[in-house]
Protein backbone atom coordinates (compact mmCIF):
# COMPACT_ATOMS: atom_id res chain seq x y z
CA UNK A 1 0.00 0.00 0.00
CA UNK A 2 0.97 3.42 -0.84
CA UNK A 3 2.43 5.32 2.15
CA UNK A 4 1.41 8.38 0.49
CA UNK A 5 -2.49 7.60 0.57
CA UNK A 6 -2.23 6.57 4.18
CA UNK A 7 -0.89 9.75 5.31
CA UNK A 8 -3.44 11.88 3.58
CA UNK A 9 -5.83 11.31 6.43
CA UNK A 10 -2.78 12.97 8.50
CA UNK A 11 -3.31 16.05 6.73
CA UNK A 12 -7.47 16.35 6.23
CA UNK A 13 -8.00 15.29 10.12
CA UNK A 14 -5.71 18.81 11.01
CA UNK A 15 -9.06 20.44 12.36
CA UNK A 16 -10.28 17.69 14.53
CA UNK A 17 -8.17 17.00 16.08
CA UNK A 18 -7.16 20.38 17.48
CA UNK A 19 -10.89 20.30 18.84
CA UNK A 20 -10.04 16.76 20.08
CA UNK A 21 -9.82 15.92 23.92
CA UNK A 22 -6.87 13.90 25.07
CA UNK A 23 -7.33 11.05 27.49
CA UNK A 24 -6.56 11.86 30.97
CA UNK A 25 -5.11 8.43 32.53
CA UNK A 26 -5.45 8.09 36.42
CA UNK A 27 -2.45 6.61 38.09
CA UNK A 28 -4.68 3.23 38.06
CA UNK A 29 -5.08 3.73 34.40
CA UNK A 30 -1.57 4.72 33.47
CA UNK A 31 -0.51 1.50 35.26
CA UNK A 32 -2.64 -1.02 33.57
CA UNK A 33 -1.64 0.33 30.19
CA UNK A 34 1.74 -0.26 31.00
CA UNK A 35 1.57 -3.84 32.21
CA UNK A 36 -0.23 -4.42 29.40
CA UNK A 37 1.19 -2.89 26.82
CA UNK A 38 4.69 -1.99 27.61
CA UNK A 39 7.76 -4.04 26.26
CA UNK A 40 9.00 -4.59 30.06
CA UNK A 41 5.83 -6.74 31.25
CA UNK A 42 6.11 -9.57 28.29
CA UNK A 43 7.17 -12.45 31.04
CA UNK A 44 8.40 -14.50 28.16
CA UNK A 45 10.74 -12.01 27.76
CA UNK A 46 12.80 -12.43 30.93
CA UNK A 47 14.45 -15.26 32.95
CA UNK A 48 16.66 -15.79 36.53
CA UNK A 49 20.16 -14.69 36.65
CA UNK A 50 21.78 -18.34 37.31
CA UNK A 51 24.40 -16.86 39.37
CA UNK A 52 26.80 -14.44 40.32
CA UNK A 53 25.97 -10.99 42.63
CA UNK A 54 22.12 -10.90 41.02
CA UNK A 55 21.57 -14.61 41.48
CA UNK A 56 17.70 -15.32 41.25
CA UNK A 57 16.64 -11.54 39.87
CA UNK A 58 15.06 -11.55 36.18
CA UNK A 59 16.64 -9.88 33.54
CA UNK A 60 15.50 -10.11 29.79
CA UNK A 61 17.10 -13.23 28.06
CA UNK A 62 19.81 -11.22 25.98
CA UNK A 63 21.50 -9.37 28.91
CA UNK A 64 21.17 -12.68 31.23
CA UNK A 65 23.22 -14.34 28.68
CA UNK A 66 26.15 -11.75 28.32
CA UNK A 67 26.28 -11.82 32.25
CA UNK A 68 26.65 -15.35 32.34
CA UNK A 69 29.42 -15.61 29.47
CA UNK A 70 32.39 -16.29 28.98
CA UNK A 71 35.65 -14.27 29.08
CA UNK A 72 37.60 -14.28 26.10
CA UNK A 73 40.70 -14.40 28.34
CA UNK A 74 42.09 -17.78 29.57
CA UNK A 75 43.40 -17.60 32.70
CA UNK A 76 47.05 -18.29 31.34
CA UNK A 77 47.58 -14.82 29.88
CA UNK A 78 50.57 -12.71 30.84
CA UNK A 79 49.81 -9.97 32.56
CA UNK A 80 52.65 -8.08 31.97
CA UNK A 81 51.62 -4.12 31.68
CA UNK A 82 52.06 -2.17 28.18
CA UNK A 83 50.61 0.66 30.37
CA UNK A 84 50.79 2.05 33.85
CA UNK A 85 48.13 4.67 34.84
CA UNK A 86 46.10 6.18 37.91
CA UNK A 87 42.78 6.24 36.31
CA UNK A 88 42.36 4.06 32.88
CA UNK A 89 38.88 5.56 31.67
CA UNK A 90 36.94 2.87 29.22
CA UNK A 91 34.71 4.44 26.63
CA UNK A 92 34.53 7.19 24.98
CA UNK A 93 31.50 9.51 25.23
CA UNK A 94 29.82 11.89 27.27
CA UNK A 95 30.23 10.10 30.81
CA UNK A 96 34.27 9.07 29.22
CA UNK A 97 35.29 12.06 28.25
CA UNK A 98 34.05 14.30 31.04
CA UNK A 99 35.68 11.81 33.22
CA UNK A 100 39.18 11.85 31.98
CA UNK A 101 39.06 15.74 31.75
CA UNK A 102 37.91 16.03 35.47
CA UNK A 103 40.93 13.56 36.20
CA UNK A 104 43.66 14.65 34.44
CA UNK A 105 42.75 18.47 35.80
CA UNK A 106 43.19 17.02 39.30
CA UNK A 107 46.33 15.79 38.31
CA UNK A 108 45.86 11.83 37.47
CA UNK A 109 48.25 10.31 34.86
CA UNK A 110 44.79 9.47 32.77
CA UNK A 111 44.39 6.81 29.65
CA UNK A 112 41.16 6.87 27.89
CA UNK A 113 40.59 3.95 26.02
CA UNK A 114 37.70 3.26 23.60
CA UNK A 115 36.00 0.88 21.10
CA UNK A 116 35.60 2.58 18.30
CA UNK A 117 36.36 6.55 17.69
CA UNK A 118 36.89 9.11 20.43
CA UNK A 119 32.80 10.36 20.26
CA UNK A 120 31.52 7.19 18.44
CA UNK A 121 28.59 6.77 21.79
CA UNK A 122 25.02 7.11 22.50
CA UNK A 123 26.03 10.91 23.67
CA UNK A 124 26.72 12.44 20.46
CA UNK A 125 23.82 11.05 18.96
CA UNK A 126 21.54 12.55 21.72
CA UNK A 127 19.08 15.13 19.66
CA UNK A 128 16.34 16.50 22.34
CA UNK A 129 18.36 18.05 24.83
CA UNK A 130 20.01 18.16 28.62
CA UNK A 131 17.71 19.20 31.65
CA UNK A 132 19.12 21.82 34.06
CA UNK A 133 16.84 24.02 36.21
CA UNK A 134 18.16 27.21 35.06
CA UNK A 135 15.11 29.11 34.19
CA UNK A 136 13.58 31.68 36.65
CA UNK A 137 10.77 29.73 38.01
CA UNK A 138 12.26 26.16 37.89
CA UNK A 139 14.84 24.93 40.73
CA UNK A 140 16.31 21.58 41.71
CA UNK A 141 13.81 20.87 43.79
CA UNK A 142 11.52 20.74 40.91
CA UNK A 143 13.48 18.93 38.98
CA UNK A 144 14.33 16.61 41.52
CA UNK A 145 10.37 15.40 42.09
CA UNK A 146 9.34 15.32 37.96
CA UNK A 147 12.19 13.12 37.63
CA UNK A 148 11.35 10.82 40.67
CA UNK A 149 7.54 11.07 39.35
CA UNK A 150 8.90 9.94 35.66
CA UNK A 151 10.71 6.80 37.19
CA UNK A 152 7.64 5.76 39.50
CA UNK A 153 8.95 6.92 42.70
CA UNK A 154 12.04 4.08 42.08
CA UNK A 155 15.19 6.48 41.94
CA UNK A 156 17.82 6.24 44.08
CA UNK A 157 17.26 9.64 46.03
CA UNK A 158 20.89 10.34 46.90
CA UNK A 159 22.05 10.01 43.27
CA UNK A 160 19.13 11.83 41.72
CA UNK A 161 19.91 15.32 44.77
CA UNK A 162 23.48 15.06 43.59
CA UNK A 163 22.03 15.36 39.92
CA UNK A 164 20.06 17.84 40.13
CA UNK A 165 22.03 19.63 42.83
CA UNK A 166 24.70 20.19 40.14
CA UNK A 167 22.47 20.45 36.96
CA UNK A 168 23.28 24.48 36.92
CA UNK A 169 27.61 24.07 37.86
CA UNK A 170 27.65 21.93 34.62
CA UNK A 171 25.94 23.56 32.53
CA UNK A 172 28.44 26.73 33.36
CA UNK A 173 31.15 24.06 32.90
CA UNK A 174 29.75 23.63 29.07
CA UNK A 175 29.26 27.28 28.18
CA UNK A 176 32.59 27.86 29.44
CA UNK A 177 34.09 25.09 27.25
CA UNK A 178 32.16 26.54 24.29
CA UNK A 179 29.13 24.76 24.14
CA UNK A 180 26.54 26.87 22.20
CA UNK A 181 23.52 26.12 23.65
CA UNK A 182 20.58 28.27 22.13
CA UNK A 183 19.10 31.64 23.14
CA UNK A 184 15.93 33.78 23.54
CA UNK A 185 16.19 37.03 21.72
CA UNK A 186 17.33 38.40 24.54
CA UNK A 187 20.35 36.19 24.70
CA UNK A 188 19.37 34.23 27.60
CA UNK A 189 19.37 30.60 27.70
CA UNK A 190 16.21 29.36 25.79
CA UNK A 191 14.57 26.06 27.44
CA UNK A 192 12.47 23.56 26.40
CA UNK A 193 9.79 21.48 27.53
CA UNK A 194 10.40 17.72 27.91
CA UNK A 195 8.11 14.81 28.43
CA UNK A 196 7.09 14.38 32.23
CA UNK A 197 8.22 17.60 32.99
CA UNK A 198 6.71 20.65 34.54
CA UNK A 199 8.77 22.94 33.22
CA UNK A 200 10.82 24.25 30.34
CA UNK A 201 14.41 22.99 31.34
CA UNK A 202 16.14 21.05 28.31
CA UNK A 203 19.06 23.24 27.14
CA UNK A 204 19.36 22.23 23.39
CA UNK A 205 21.10 22.97 20.53
CA UNK A 206 18.87 22.56 18.05
CA UNK A 207 18.39 18.75 17.39
CA UNK A 208 21.53 17.94 17.96
CA UNK A 209 22.69 18.65 21.52
CA UNK A 210 24.93 15.72 21.73
CA UNK A 211 26.95 16.59 18.29
CA UNK A 212 27.78 20.40 20.24
CA UNK A 213 28.33 18.72 23.40
CA UNK A 214 30.79 16.27 22.24
CA UNK A 215 32.41 18.67 19.59
CA UNK A 216 33.57 20.43 22.70
CA UNK A 217 34.67 17.80 24.86
CA UNK A 218 36.07 15.93 22.08
CA UNK A 219 38.44 19.01 21.55
CA UNK A 220 38.94 19.49 24.90
CA UNK A 221 40.34 15.94 24.92
CA UNK A 222 42.45 16.63 22.44
CA UNK A 223 43.69 20.11 23.41
CA UNK A 224 44.57 18.31 26.83
CA UNK A 225 46.37 15.81 25.01
CA UNK A 226 45.12 12.85 27.40
CA UNK A 227 46.65 9.70 25.69
CA UNK A 228 43.94 7.91 24.06
CA UNK A 229 43.67 4.22 22.86
CA UNK A 230 41.04 4.07 19.55
CA UNK A 231 39.76 1.14 18.31
CA UNK A 232 40.76 -0.59 21.76
CA UNK A 233 37.43 -2.54 23.97
CA UNK A 234 38.14 -3.60 26.95
CA UNK A 235 37.38 -7.48 27.56
CA UNK A 236 38.25 -8.11 31.00
CA UNK A 237 38.84 -6.41 34.47
CA UNK A 238 41.86 -6.93 36.57
CA UNK A 239 41.83 -7.24 40.25
CA UNK A 240 43.64 -8.25 43.40
CA UNK A 241 41.77 -9.59 46.17
CA UNK A 242 38.72 -7.94 45.09
CA UNK A 243 40.30 -4.50 44.20
CA UNK A 244 40.27 -3.27 40.41
CA UNK A 245 43.37 -2.90 39.36
CA UNK A 246 43.32 -2.81 35.88
CA UNK A 247 41.62 -3.68 32.24
CA UNK A 248 42.63 -6.63 29.83
CA UNK A 249 42.06 -4.20 26.31
CA UNK A 250 41.88 -5.92 23.16
CA UNK A 251 43.88 -4.04 19.87
CA UNK A 252 40.33 -4.55 17.23
CA UNK A 253 42.69 -3.78 14.15
CA UNK A 254 45.11 -6.95 15.20
CA UNK A 255 43.06 -8.96 17.99
CA UNK A 256 46.35 -8.28 20.16
CA UNK A 257 45.72 -7.92 24.03
CA UNK A 258 46.64 -5.28 25.83
CA UNK A 259 46.90 -5.20 29.52
CA UNK A 260 46.62 -2.41 31.25
CA UNK A 261 47.69 -1.59 35.18
CA UNK A 262 45.49 1.01 36.88
CA UNK A 263 44.99 2.09 40.24
CA UNK A 264 41.20 3.22 39.33
CA UNK A 265 39.21 2.00 36.38
CA UNK A 266 36.13 4.07 34.97
CA UNK A 267 33.70 2.19 33.33
CA UNK A 268 31.81 4.81 30.73
CA UNK A 269 30.98 1.91 28.46
CA UNK A 270 26.96 3.33 27.82
CA UNK A 271 23.82 1.06 26.88
CA UNK A 272 22.98 -2.11 25.36
CA UNK A 273 20.81 -1.39 22.32
CA UNK A 274 23.10 -3.38 20.10
CA UNK A 275 21.67 -6.63 22.03
CA UNK A 276 18.14 -5.86 20.25
CA UNK A 277 16.22 -6.85 23.10
CA UNK A 278 12.88 -9.05 22.37
CA UNK A 279 14.30 -8.16 18.73
CA UNK A 280 13.32 -4.59 19.10
CA UNK A 281 15.56 -1.93 16.70
CA UNK A 282 17.07 0.71 18.00
CA UNK A 283 18.27 3.66 17.99
CA UNK A 284 21.65 3.12 19.73
CA UNK A 285 25.02 3.45 18.44
CA UNK A 286 26.99 0.55 16.90
CA UNK A 287 29.23 -0.16 20.09
CA UNK A 288 26.38 -0.14 22.81
CA UNK A 289 26.83 -3.92 23.32
CA UNK A 290 26.77 -3.56 27.06
CA UNK A 291 30.05 -4.70 27.74
CA UNK A 292 30.61 -2.72 31.18
CA UNK A 293 27.75 -4.76 32.60
CA UNK A 294 29.23 -8.05 32.09
CA UNK A 295 32.89 -6.97 32.99
CA UNK A 296 32.03 -5.51 35.94
CA UNK A 297 29.21 -8.02 37.27
CA UNK A 298 31.78 -11.00 36.71
CA UNK A 299 34.14 -8.60 39.26
CA UNK A 300 31.18 -8.88 41.56
CA UNK A 301 29.48 -5.85 40.91
CA UNK A 302 26.39 -5.92 41.61
CA UNK A 303 23.61 -4.55 39.19
CA UNK A 304 20.57 -2.49 39.90
CA UNK A 305 16.68 -2.05 38.08
CA UNK A 306 18.20 -4.58 35.18
CA UNK A 307 14.28 -5.54 34.70
CA UNK A 308 13.40 -2.31 33.03
CA UNK A 309 13.96 -0.60 29.53
CA UNK A 310 13.32 2.58 27.55
CA UNK A 311 11.63 2.01 24.38
CA UNK A 312 11.35 5.51 23.22
CA UNK A 313 8.19 6.25 21.43
CA UNK A 314 9.33 7.55 17.94
CA UNK A 315 11.68 5.03 16.40
CA UNK A 316 11.73 5.56 12.67
CA UNK A 317 9.43 2.60 10.53
CA UNK A 318 9.72 3.77 7.27
CA UNK A 319 12.12 4.60 5.39
CA UNK A 320 14.15 1.16 5.79
CA UNK A 321 17.36 2.59 6.23
CA UNK A 322 15.71 4.54 9.48
CA UNK A 323 14.05 1.46 10.84
CA UNK A 324 14.88 1.71 15.04
CA UNK A 325 16.76 5.70 14.35
CA UNK A 326 15.48 8.17 16.91
CA UNK A 327 13.10 10.68 15.55
CA UNK A 328 12.88 13.56 18.97
CA UNK A 329 10.48 14.15 21.11
CA UNK A 330 11.84 17.82 20.60
CA UNK A 331 9.06 17.78 18.17
CA UNK A 332 6.24 16.13 20.03
CA UNK A 333 7.21 18.92 22.86
CA UNK A 334 6.64 21.45 20.16
CA UNK A 335 3.32 20.57 19.24
CA UNK A 336 3.44 17.23 16.75
CA UNK A 337 0.78 15.36 17.25
CA UNK A 338 0.28 11.43 17.31
CA UNK A 339 -2.18 10.23 14.96
CA UNK A 340 -3.74 6.66 14.27
CA UNK A 341 -4.64 5.18 10.77
CA UNK A 342 -8.62 7.05 11.51
CA UNK A 343 -6.68 10.67 12.24
CA UNK A 344 -7.20 10.78 15.74
CA UNK A 345 -4.73 11.43 18.70
CA UNK A 346 -4.88 8.83 20.93
CA UNK A 347 -2.30 9.66 24.26
CA UNK A 348 -1.18 13.48 25.42
CA UNK A 349 2.41 13.03 23.63
CA UNK A 350 4.12 14.82 26.18
CA UNK A 351 3.17 12.19 28.91
CA UNK A 352 6.21 9.81 30.13
CA UNK A 353 7.92 7.76 27.23
CA UNK A 354 6.01 4.66 28.93
CA UNK A 355 2.68 5.29 28.82
CA UNK A 356 3.09 7.01 24.90
CA UNK A 357 5.06 4.39 24.25
CA UNK A 358 2.66 2.00 25.67
CA UNK A 359 -0.62 4.18 23.91
CA UNK A 360 1.60 3.37 20.55
CA UNK A 361 1.97 -0.43 20.98
CA UNK A 362 -1.92 -0.05 21.75
CA UNK A 363 -3.29 1.25 18.98
CA UNK A 364 -0.93 -1.29 16.39
CA UNK A 365 -2.27 -3.94 18.53
CA UNK A 366 -5.66 -2.81 18.19
CA UNK A 367 -5.46 -2.46 14.49
CA UNK A 368 -5.30 1.52 14.45
CA UNK A 369 -2.28 1.49 13.41
CA UNK A 370 -0.38 2.30 9.38
CA UNK A 371 1.51 -1.03 7.82
CA UNK A 372 4.64 0.02 5.88
CA UNK A 373 5.24 -1.57 2.50
CA UNK A 374 7.63 -3.83 4.02
CA UNK A 375 5.26 -4.64 6.64
CA UNK A 376 5.99 -2.87 9.36
CA UNK A 377 3.67 -0.83 11.72
CA UNK A 378 3.44 2.55 13.61
CA UNK A 379 1.92 5.24 14.02
CA UNK A 380 2.09 8.63 11.95
CA UNK A 381 4.19 11.91 14.02
CA UNK A 382 2.28 14.90 12.20
CA UNK A 383 5.37 16.85 11.55
CA UNK A 384 4.07 19.03 8.90
CA UNK A 385 1.62 20.14 11.57
CA UNK A 386 5.04 22.36 13.20
CA UNK A 387 5.17 24.67 10.30
CA UNK A 388 1.51 24.58 9.77
CA UNK A 389 1.04 25.74 13.84
CA UNK A 390 4.62 28.11 14.21
CA UNK A 391 5.35 29.51 10.91
CA UNK A 392 6.67 27.81 7.80
CA UNK A 393 10.66 27.04 8.48
CA UNK A 394 9.89 26.20 11.76
CA UNK A 395 11.29 22.41 10.91
CA UNK A 396 14.40 23.95 9.18
CA UNK A 397 15.13 26.10 12.35
CA UNK A 398 14.54 23.63 15.12
CA UNK A 399 14.83 20.16 13.69
CA UNK A 400 17.36 20.75 10.52
CA UNK A 401 19.22 16.81 11.27
CA UNK A 402 15.98 15.41 11.27
CA UNK A 403 15.33 17.11 7.90
CA UNK A 404 18.32 16.36 6.39
CA UNK A 405 17.87 12.64 7.80
CA UNK A 406 14.85 12.06 5.94
CA UNK A 407 15.72 14.34 2.69
CA UNK A 408 18.33 11.56 1.98
CA UNK A 409 16.05 9.27 1.63
CA UNK A 410 13.57 11.39 -0.15
CA UNK A 411 11.62 12.01 2.56
CA UNK A 412 10.21 15.69 3.38
CA UNK A 413 9.05 16.21 7.02
CA UNK A 414 7.99 19.45 5.80
CA UNK A 415 5.34 17.68 3.84
CA UNK A 416 4.50 14.34 4.86
CA UNK A 417 4.54 13.12 8.75
CA UNK A 418 7.09 10.56 9.95
CA UNK A 419 5.91 6.82 10.81
CA UNK A 420 7.10 5.81 13.99
CA UNK A 421 7.04 3.09 16.57
CA UNK A 422 9.13 2.38 19.80
CA UNK A 423 12.54 1.44 19.62
CA UNK A 424 15.00 0.03 22.23
CA UNK A 425 16.79 3.59 23.19
CA UNK A 426 18.10 3.41 27.31
CA UNK A 427 18.94 1.05 29.89
CA UNK A 428 17.08 2.26 33.00
CA UNK A 429 19.22 0.37 35.22
CA UNK A 430 22.75 -0.57 35.46
CA UNK A 431 26.00 -1.43 37.68
CA UNK A 432 25.14 -0.02 41.12
CA UNK A 433 27.11 3.12 42.34
CA UNK A 434 27.39 5.72 45.28
CA UNK A 435 27.01 9.60 44.54
CA UNK A 436 31.31 9.38 43.58
CA UNK A 437 30.45 6.77 41.18
CA UNK A 438 32.49 4.02 42.63
CA UNK A 439 31.05 0.83 42.39
CA UNK A 440 30.73 -2.19 45.31
CA UNK A 441 33.88 -3.44 43.94
CA UNK A 442 36.80 -0.72 45.26
CA UNK A 443 38.57 1.32 42.67
CA UNK A 444 35.77 0.51 39.98
CA UNK A 445 33.63 3.03 39.18
CA UNK A 446 30.68 3.46 36.86
CA UNK A 447 29.67 6.89 35.19
CA UNK A 448 26.81 7.18 32.52
CA UNK A 449 24.03 5.07 30.94
CA UNK A 450 26.05 1.92 32.30
CA UNK A 451 25.44 2.92 35.98
CA UNK A 452 21.94 1.91 37.52
CA UNK A 453 19.23 3.21 39.96
CA UNK A 454 19.31 7.00 39.36
CA UNK A 455 16.42 7.51 36.78
CA UNK A 456 14.00 4.61 38.58
CA UNK A 457 12.08 2.92 35.91
CA UNK A 458 11.57 5.42 33.86
CA UNK A 459 14.39 8.23 32.36
CA UNK A 460 13.08 11.72 31.89
CA UNK A 461 13.89 13.09 28.37
CA UNK A 462 17.12 15.00 28.94
CA UNK A 463 18.06 13.28 32.18
CA UNK A 464 20.72 11.08 30.76
CA UNK A 465 22.96 14.15 29.43
CA UNK A 466 22.95 15.72 32.71
CA UNK A 467 23.55 12.36 34.11
CA UNK A 468 27.23 11.63 32.13
CA UNK A 469 28.27 15.06 32.83
CA UNK A 470 27.68 14.93 36.48
CA UNK A 471 28.58 11.28 37.61
CA UNK A 472 31.80 11.76 34.70
CA UNK A 473 32.77 14.53 36.93
CA UNK A 474 32.50 12.83 40.05
CA UNK A 475 34.26 9.71 38.94
CA UNK A 476 37.05 11.32 37.46
CA UNK A 477 37.16 13.62 40.72
CA UNK A 478 37.48 10.37 43.18
CA UNK A 479 39.25 8.19 41.06
CA UNK A 480 41.88 11.04 40.93
CA UNK A 481 41.73 11.19 44.25
CA UNK A 482 41.67 7.16 45.18
CA UNK A 483 44.74 6.67 42.74
CA UNK A 484 46.74 9.82 44.70
CA UNK A 485 46.36 7.77 48.30
CA UNK A 486 46.49 3.90 46.81
CA UNK A 487 49.55 1.92 45.70
CA UNK A 488 49.49 0.03 42.58
CA UNK A 489 47.80 -3.10 43.73
CA UNK A 490 48.92 -6.59 41.90
CA UNK A 491 47.18 -7.88 38.67
CA UNK A 492 45.29 -10.94 38.40
CA UNK A 493 42.51 -12.49 37.12
CA UNK A 494 41.27 -14.05 40.47
CA UNK A 495 38.06 -13.04 39.86
CA UNK A 496 37.67 -14.65 36.67
CA UNK A 497 38.29 -18.00 38.42
CA UNK A 498 35.98 -17.28 41.48
CA UNK A 499 33.13 -16.43 38.75
CA UNK A 500 34.09 -19.80 36.53
CA UNK A 501 33.87 -21.84 39.50
CA UNK A 502 30.23 -20.01 40.31
CA UNK A 503 29.37 -21.07 37.16
CA UNK A 504 30.35 -24.45 37.79
CA UNK A 505 28.46 -24.60 40.98
CA UNK A 506 25.61 -23.51 39.95
CA UNK A 507 25.91 -26.15 36.82
CA UNK A 508 25.73 -23.26 34.16
CA UNK A 509 27.63 -23.95 30.80
CA UNK A 510 27.19 -20.74 28.89
CA UNK A 511 29.59 -20.80 26.01
CA UNK A 512 27.98 -17.07 25.07
CA UNK A 513 31.52 -14.57 24.66
CA UNK A 514 31.22 -11.90 26.90
CA UNK A 515 31.35 -8.82 26.55
CA UNK A 516 30.07 -9.49 23.14
CA UNK A 517 32.06 -5.71 21.89
CA UNK A 518 30.55 -5.38 18.69
CA UNK A 519 27.04 -6.65 17.73
CA UNK A 520 26.59 -10.68 15.69
CA UNK A 521 25.58 -9.22 12.56
CA UNK A 522 28.93 -6.94 12.14
CA UNK A 523 30.88 -7.48 8.88
CA UNK A 524 33.83 -9.72 9.42
CA UNK A 525 37.26 -7.88 7.60
O1 LIG B 1 13.95 12.35 22.04
C1 LIG B 1 15.09 12.69 22.28
O2 LIG B 1 15.61 13.65 21.75
C2 LIG B 1 15.83 11.91 23.28
C3 LIG B 1 16.34 12.45 24.35
C4 LIG B 1 16.77 11.64 25.50
O3 LIG B 1 16.65 10.42 25.46
O4 LIG B 1 17.20 12.21 26.50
Amino acid sequence: MDLQALHDVVHTSRDARRAQSLPKFTPAERDTLIKKYHPDHREQAYRPIMFGPNVGDRTVRELASILEGESPISADLTLLPEYSVDVLVVGGGGAGCAAALHAHEAGANVLLATKLRLVDSNSVMAQGGMQIAVAPDDSPVQHFLDTLKGGHMKNDHALLKVMVEEGPSIAKWLLGLGVLFDRDADGNLHVKKGGGSSKERLLTCSDYTGLEIMRVLKDEVLNQKIPLLEFAAAVELLSAQGVCTGAVLQDLDNKRLVVVAAKTVILATGGIGRLHIQGFPTSNHYGATGDGLAMAYRMGAPLVQIDTFQYHPSGGVYPEQLVGALVTEGIRSEGGHLVNAKGERFVNELDTRDVVSSSIIRECEEGRGITSDSGKVGVWLDTPLLDVEHGEGTLDKHFPAMVKQYERFNVDIRKDPVLIYPTLHYQNGGVKIDENSETPVKNLFVAGEASGGLHGRNRLMGNSLLDLMVFGKRAGLTAAARAKADAQGPLTLDHLARFRAEATRHGVKNQVASPMVLPAYTRKP
